[in-house]
């Protein structure tokens, strides 16, 4: 009796298995060909500006300011997100000498010329953290003494063309609306819940959960190990293009980087010391364009697509070198906290475009604003 009941048992959970197993791959195979079928060609090559976007900005940036205040570190006020530097460093951009005539654009207009710049690497996350916590990394830079019209008309005096980039190919919202409500209930403590605004399941952002894991990835050797995304589109010239910065170590002397231990809070900044500052050996990157084919799945409206390298290729335009340098000392280190990066300095050839973009020009500068007025009132 107890045998056959067992027997019954055993054969109603493998069937029910089965069943789990082929409905899983079913919905696979569905969620793949709805994908499949909605992301596909050709898609606008202008930005479209949807209504309303301008109120929810100021929201954000409440909500960003929120945030900062939130994460004050002892007397500081620091950034909203990339809270913590593993350093700045001095850096020399340098125009491809071979440079094709389409890719002479902007910045990158004279093959051979070489940039002054800072580069400033980070961790993803709004407040301080040890590097060994799954993160995003960033990487910021900016060219000085760049000529012509520079797109904020109070930053007249700047001259400069910032490039501010991190360790993953796409975001986790498409748009404002999106940002709006996922910022928020993050500000409130939710983490995944986030993703699930309300019980209606078609406002559930699993694709964009998924992105948002991959994004906190484990932390890489150095910061000199990894390749950061704009992840955003920008003008490129008259063209539209996504731009990377990747590491170039046949550019540069070989080097083998000790194993850094890490359990140590910051161990990527002591990475990038040993490098730079003991064993004296520059790094190497290449800095490269993909441009927009309006007619792929490459929307600039969506920053949760990551636009195919099948699609379209990265094509280098400029090769950067990071010499060997003293650069953590508290002077500069100060100078680096007080340092503002923002994809809207810079000029009309490299105009950022779509909503996150267009987002990021109001809060970059409301919190940059924010934090340098309360640190200098202490
Ligand atoms: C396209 C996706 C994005 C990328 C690649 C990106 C990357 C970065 C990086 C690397 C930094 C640090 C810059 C530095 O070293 O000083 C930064 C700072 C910051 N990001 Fe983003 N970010 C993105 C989207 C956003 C969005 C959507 C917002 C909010 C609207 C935002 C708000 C900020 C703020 C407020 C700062 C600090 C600015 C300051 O105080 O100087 N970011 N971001």
């Amino acid at each position: 009796m107890l045998m056959t009941l067992w027997l019954r048992l055993g054969a109603f959970l493998g069937k029910l298995l089965l069943w789990s197993l082929g409905l899983g791959v079913l919905g696979w195979a569905l969620a793949t060909a709805w994908f499949a079928w909605q992301q596909r060609g050709p898609v606008s090559a202008q930005e479209l500006i949807p209504d309303g976007e301008a109120a929810m900005t100021q929201d954000i940036i409440q909500t960003a300011v929120r945030i900062v205040d939130q994460h004050r570190e002892n007397t500081r006020y620091l950034r909203d997100a990339h809270a913590k530097a593993h350093g700045c460093v001095k850096a020399e951009v340098q125009v491809l000498p071979q440079l094709p005539d389409e890719l002479r654009q902007g910045v990158f207009s004279e093959p051979g010329k070489i940039w002054q710049a800072t580069m400033r690497l980070s961790n993803g996350n709004a407040y301080p953290q040890f590097d060994s916590i799954r993160d995003a990394r960033g990487m910021a830079i900016k060219l000085f003494d760049v000529p012509g019209k520079q797109l904020l008309g109070d930053q007249l005096e700047r001259g400069e063309q910032d490039f501010v980039m991190f360790s993953h190919p796409n975001f986790f919202v498409s748009n404002v609306a999106e940002y709006r409500q996922n910022v928020a209930a993050q500000a409130d403590g939710k983490k995944v819940m986030a993703f699930f605004p309300g019980w209606d399941p078609r406002a559930w952002q699993v694709r964009h959960l998924f992105i948002a894991l991959a994004t906190l990835s484990p932390a890489p050797p150095s910061p000199t190990r990894t390749t950061y995304f704009s992840v955003s589109p920008y003008k490129f010239g008259a063209a539209n293009a996504k731009f990377r910065v990747a590491p170039d170590p046949d550019s540069c002397p070989a080097y083998d980087l000790p194993e850094q231990n890490r359990k140590l809070p910051n161990f990527l900044r002591t990475a990038l010391n040993q490098q730079l500052s003991t064993d004296r050996v520059p790094a190497c990157f290449v800095l490269q364009i993909q441009r927009q084919d309006a007619n792929k799945y490459m929307p600039i409206e969506d920053t949760s697509i990551e636009w195919r390298e099948s699609d379209a290729p990265f094509e280098t335009v400029a090769r950067i070198k990071v010499p060997a340098q003293d650069f953590d000392t508290p002077a500069l280190n100060l100078q680096c906290d007080n340092q503002s990066f923002n994809p809207w300095f810079g000029i009309e050839a490299h105009r950022p475009i779509g909503g996150i973009n267009r987002l990021r020009r109001a809060v970059y500068e409301a919190v940059s604003d924010y934090r340098h007025d309360r640190n200098a009132e202490q």
